[in-house]
Order: C-alpha cells, then structure tokens, then sequence
C-alpha cells in the first residue's frame, strides 16, 4: 500500500526519491507524487498512474537538496493527479505524505472549511497540511505535533515547509517510519526497500515518536517532548535482494529463490544432539511449554494459510489442540482470551494491520502472543513477546510464495520444538530433522518439473474456474493454490476439504471446470483417489498433485518427491505456485501486482 520516501542532504533528491518509489511500487499503488525545496520555494509533481508517469512528465525545476515523495494507494477519494500526495497547505509552503487513515478527518475538514480553508483534494491527509500550514508554533516540529494531537487514526508521515528548508519532520503511530543514515545527508522511508541502494544503517521510530532530519543528523523524540534514544540497526539485505535477479518477475524469483530461503529458515536452528529444534526467540522453559493447553494461530491471506499447516504440524508433532482463524475475523468476535493458549500471530511483512490489531486484543485481554515473522524489526515483530523470524529474505511479489513456505517450516521448527518438551520421541524428532534437512534439495527439485506444470497451466489459463481439494494437511495446501491462481491469473479458483464435495461442489463439475486433487501417498490416498472418480465419472478433468501418477483417473500429475508425512504439504504446494504463475503469463497478467492487491495491507 502507500509508500513514503525523503531525502535530506546535498545532492538533488529527485533521483533518490524517484528510484525509492520505483523499489516502493510492490506494494501495490494507484498515483505518486514528489515535493522538493529549493532556494526556499516548494516545487510539487504529482500524477495519477505508475511511477514511471510520474518522472516522465517530470519539469527540470523540481530538483533541490530536500525533498519527500509518495505512492498512494486510494482511500478517501479516488486515484486523480489531486488526490495523490504530497498534499499542501493554502500558502504552499507545507507538504505532507502520509501513510494511514486519520479517522476525524472529515470532521476537522469542517471545522477548517468553516473557517474559510479551500480544499484541493478528497484525502485525509489535505486537513494535516492546513492544520499545520495554519499553526502559530515556530518550530517546524511544534506545529507537526499540535497538529497530531488534533488527528485520530493511524499515520506514518513526512514533513516539509519551505520556511524551514533544511529538515523533514517525520512521525509514526501504526504505519512503519524508518530512518535511513547517510554521510552528511538522511533518509527517511516507510519500507527498508526504498533505503537499501544507499544505507545499511536504519533506525526504527516506534508509536508516538517523532524525529527532524537535517543533512548532518537526526534527533527523536515522543509526542510529550521526552527525548528518546534509538539504536542503529544494520540491514542484512542489500539492493540485490531487491533485484529480479535476471528473472522476468519477482514472482519468478522468488518461487526459484525457496531452496535458499528454507535454509534460511532452518539455519543454526536443528539440533542433532537432542532431535530438537533450537528458536532463540522463544523464551519459554519446558515447564512453561508444558503449561500451553492450546495453541490458536492469526494471520491474514497466504499467512492464514500457512497458520493452518502450522496448526496441522502442531496439533500432529506437540499433541496440542491447535487452529487458525483470520486475524481480521478474531478480533471483532469479541474471543474469549486463555491464558493457557498460546497465539501465534503470522506475518511476512509484520504491518498487516488487522493481524496487529489482533495482537494488541490478546494482550490487552492479558494472553501471550509470540511472532512468525518474515520483515526484522516489524511492527508486529517488536508487538510480541518474542517468536520466530522466518528468514526468507525480502519478499517483492504482491502474492507470497517463498514466505508462505518458510513459515511453514518455521512452523515445522515449533512443532518440534514444543513436541520434544512434550511426548514427541527422539527417534520422531530425529526423523523430522532429517526430512527437513532434505527440503532444500528436494524444492530444487520440484523446479526442475517447471516445462511440465507450464504445459498443464495452459489448461487452467483457458478455464473460467477452478476447483482445488485436499484432505487434512492437503487442505491448506488447497486453499493456498486457489489463493496463488486467483490473485496472479484472475481465474476463479475455490478450494474445498476433499471430503466436502459430494456436499455442493459436485453439482459444478462440468468438462470445463479442471480440478487439482492434492494426493499425497498417505493414509487417505484412497479417499483422494474416489474422490477424482467421482470427478471423473461427470467428466471433469483432473490434475493430482502427488507422489505418483495417478493413471486412468488423473489427467496430469504434478510430482513432488516424497518427504516425511507431516513434512510432505511443504513440497504439495510449489507446483500449485508454478501453476499459477504460468497460467498467468498466458494471459498476459501482471505477475507481480495484481489489480487491487497489495502487498501489505496497513489499513482495515
Ligand atoms: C496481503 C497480500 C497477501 C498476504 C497478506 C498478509 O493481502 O496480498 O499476499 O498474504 O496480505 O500479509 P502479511 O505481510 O501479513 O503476511
């Protein structure tokens, strides 16, 4: 969603902040814009589409040593050249981007419009400019923070006032702020991505702190004026991690990039000695461990998905009672908080909002959250008390594929980990070590079938629906492949337990309608074996998933090495990936951001 970049120093900002946005634009945006300061004037470009049509109408006279941009992701209003940030004040001399929702936006629209302010856009973020175009303070900081204490709501912001041309005041409560540190010269951006290329040193600014950037440094401090003191951390990423990497689309990449990811995940993790896994992030003893009675998983998309394989790895490795539910569900049924449970709260990015949101109705109800995160320092990330960092590496692709997967290891990593506390044997815990140390390889593997899912890809690029079944661990590994084809290649896609079909979908199986059978070699490959019968017998054409060919009742079969059971829905769903990202380059989709997708969702 939006995206914040700034630049304070002594080249021309314009190219920092256009190539930030341009690293900025996974996250999924609809217009963009850029103010800079020069010789104490404000020059502001703004424009509805990419950031590409940004720059490319951009006139030579916006240039100057400060400066701050935005891509936009419509909320109040609609996308249009006005509507997109920076916003000004009456004067011109303020501009604001901003990251959020301000929630009495409206409300202080009026009261200024009463008072005779004309309003040049629809947004929320206009009534920030005037509020502090208007302030009688001096400091530019003052008026950003009586401003604030006016605004309710969510923001992640940037500041800057032609009467103050050497700082950006910044802020942050609910959407990401991060400092980026130069030599004699600052950055600021909502998304490390837009500082890897020039810093690997970034400060974090939490809920209700402010900061002033100026070319030679930065001070920070809370809304009530209490300074406060931040820690540099260094970035593990650098701007190839943000690269294609010779691929046409991150996607691409990334499905390619999960036999490193998953090492990543399970490096210096497994512990041979003991059959164990060792997580630094969770700081549980054994006797709390023991305590836990259940154990409930929030997350939202492909993160929800991945929260029902962990819940399946649970329940199956700690014998704990274990479930998902979508984060944004949980909170508004008002759930009965267990101190017994514990939550796991599942996050790439770690600033889905209603996955936080979550986070915070546990706590405040007195539960214990741990994180399953992919991005270091994330909101949600510093919300727990602790987790596990999935170490995937930066995901770009609006649709999650390596860290889906490594948070199903992750997952795999907990299990055993809070099983070997519990009844989980040795020999089982050696066996799973064994079957996860296998999963790099065996993911290389499954790329090597990619000439073979792009064939059965043309199949579902032509149909106008699909159906996609599982039973138990295959379940989830269903749901996630529906999710893959629907978000990147548009078609239609719904996944059912295997076992549901003879309960409403059966009456849909037509020969246009393609089904994928996930049909693992386990105890209930008979079951997944009638149920392509079924399909078959209506003539539906079937495509399994599996660990052999299923011949006569499957059209195709899409194989994946066979791993250690409770393993084996990690591998089921890369071909699903491959599958939905061939299907849409047959159609000529946009691989990397779908239309009205986002790659982290920051507001409800
Ligand atoms: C958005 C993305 C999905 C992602 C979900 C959760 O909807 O388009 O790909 O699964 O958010 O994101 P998170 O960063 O919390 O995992």
């Amino acid at each position: 969603m939006c995206g914040i970049v700034g630049y304070v120093g002594r080249e021309n900002a314009v190219p920092v902040l256009l190539e930030g946005l341009q690293r900025l634009e996974y996250r999924g945006y609809d217009s963009a814009g850029v103010a800079v300061i020069k010789n104490g004037a404000l020059r502001v470009h703004k424009a509805e589409g990419r950031v590409r049509d940004l720059s490319e109408g951009l006139p030579k006279r916006v240039a100057g040593p400060i400066g701050i941009a935005h891509t936009r992701w419509a909320t109040h209003g609609p996308p249009s050249d006005v509507n997109s940030h920076p916003h000004l004040d009456t004067a011109g001399n303020v501009a604001v981007v901003h990251n959020g929702i301000l929630e009495n936006a409206d409300a202080l629209r009026a009261e200024l419009e009463a008072e005779g302010v004309e309003f040049a856009s629809d947004t929320d973020t206009e009534v920030l400019a005037h509020l502090i175009g208007r302030s009688e303070q001096q400091e530019l900081e003052e008026a950003v923070r009586e401003a604030l204490y006016k605004v309710g709501g969510t923001y992640g912001l940037a500041v800057v006032d032609a009467r103050h041309p050497d700082r950006i005041v910044i802020a942050r409560n609910g959407s990401p702020v991060v400092i980026g540190i130069g030599a004699r010269e600052m950055y600021v951006a909502s998304d490390v991505a837009a500082l890897v290329r020039h810093t690997q040193q970034v400060v974090l600014l939490d809920d209700g702190e402010l900061a002033t950037l100026t070319a030679d440094g930065f001070t920070t401090q809370m809304m009530d004026r209490r300074p406060t003191t931040k820690e540099t951390l260094e970035l593990d990423a650098d701007v190839s991690s943000y690269d294609k990497g010779g691929y046409d689309h991150y996607l691409r990449k990334e499905i390619a990039d999960q036999p490193s990811a998953v090492a990543g995940t399970l490096r210096g993790r497994l512990d041979q000695r003991f059959s164990t896994a060792h997580l630094g992030g969770i700081e549980l003893s054994a006797r709390e461990l023991r305590g836990i009675r259940r154990v409930k998983i929030l997350g939202c998309g492909s993160a929800y998905y991945s929260g029902i394989v962990g819940a399946d790895l649970i329940e199956s490795l700690a014998r704990l009672p274990a479930d998902a539910e979508p984060a944004s569900e949980f909170r508004y049924r008002n759930p009965v908080i267990d101190p017994d449970t514990l939550y796991l709260a599942v996050s790439q990015s770690g600033e889905t909002f209603d996955t936080l949101a979550a986070v915070q109705e546990v706590q405040r109800k007195g539960g214990r959250v741990l994180g399953v995160v992919n991005v270091v320092g994330s909101s949600i990330a510093r919300a727990c008390e602790g987790g596990v960092y999935i170490h995937a590496g930066p995901e770009v692709s609006v649709a999650s594929t390596k860290a889906f997967t490594s948070t199903a290891v992750a997952f795999a990593l907990i299990a055993l980990h809070i099983g070997r506390v519990r009844d989980l044997s040795p020999a089982d815990g050696e066996r799973l070590i064994g079957g996860l140390e296998r999963l790099p390889e065996q993911l290389a593997q499954i790329m090597e079938t990619e000439d073979h899912v792009a064939q059965v890809a043309q199949r579902f690029s032509a149909a106008s629906s699909a159906f996609f079944i599982g039973r138990v661990g295959g379940y989830p590994v269903a749901l996630e492949g529906a999710q893959k084809l629907k978000e990147v290649s548009y078609v239609h896609a719904e996944a059912y337990p295997a076992s549901e079909l003879k309960h409403g979908p059966l009456a849909l199986i037509t020969p246009e309608l393609p089904t994928i059978v996930v049909a693992p070699d386990d105890h209930l490959v008979d079951k997944n074996r009638s149920a392509m019968e079924q399909i078959k017998a209506r003539g539906g054409p079937v495509v399994a998933v599996g660990h052999r060919a299923f011949a006569g009742l499957a059209d195709d079969t899409l194989l994946v090495p066979k791993n250690e059971p409770e393993l084996d829905p990690i591998l089921l769903g890369i071909p699903l990936q491959l599958l939905a990202y061939h299907a849409a380059l047959v159609l000529g989709r946009d691989v990397d951001q779908p239309r009205n997708l986002a790659k982290s969702v920051t507001v409800e």
